[in-house]
């Protein structure tokens, strides 16, 4: 049984056990490594990928979920101008310590303007609360992304 998704931009024919953990086959299979592993239940959000442009923990998702959709990471979002805005925004307000949660941050900021190009401060709040950071508090995180919207208008 195999089934095909488009993993930052290029199709992937994914064969095997299709009840394996997305997460696994992104870091193991294809060594996207921005993907971190936290707490493997859903609860903290380091390891948030994009599905069909919606931010979702990947370790929730089983392959068999992905047939025919569109997965993005950091490593396809970071050849795009958006996440260089974003990568400015955090790396100015001071939102990144560790960095262990950042990446997670990043894939979930860009799943909310995917949806909400002008999203307040309460969107913003709503749409981290499932990231965890142990470092900078959420802060400068929020900051960054309110920043990063009222600075621009055009981050899709
Ligand atoms: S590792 Fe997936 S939500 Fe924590
Ligand atoms: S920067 Fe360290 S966990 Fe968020």
């Amino acid at each position: 049984m195999s089934i095909k998704a488009i993993i930052n931009g290029k199709e992937t024919i994914i064969e095997g056990r299709l009840n394996r953990r997305l997460i696994d086959f992104l870091r193991n299979d294809l060594e996207l490594t921005s993907v971190k592993e936290g707490c493997g239940e859903g609860e903290c959000g380091a390891c948030t990928v994009l599905l069909n442009g919606a931010a979702v923990a990947s370790c929730t998702v089983l392959l068999g979920q992905i047939a025919d959709s569109e997965i993005v990471t950091v490593e396809g979002l970071a050849q795009t101008e958006d996440f260089d805005k974003i990568k400015n925004a955090f790396s100015s307000e001071g939102a990144v310590q560790c960095g262990y949660c950042t990446p997670g941050m990043i894939m979930s900021t860009q799943g909310l303007l995917n949806k909400n190009h002008k999203p307040d401060e309460n969107d913003i709040k709503k749409a981290l609360e499932g990231n965890l950071c142990r470092c900078t508090g959420y802060n400068k995180i929020e900051q960054a992304v309110l920043k990063l919207v009222q600075e621009d208008t055009h981050v899709e």
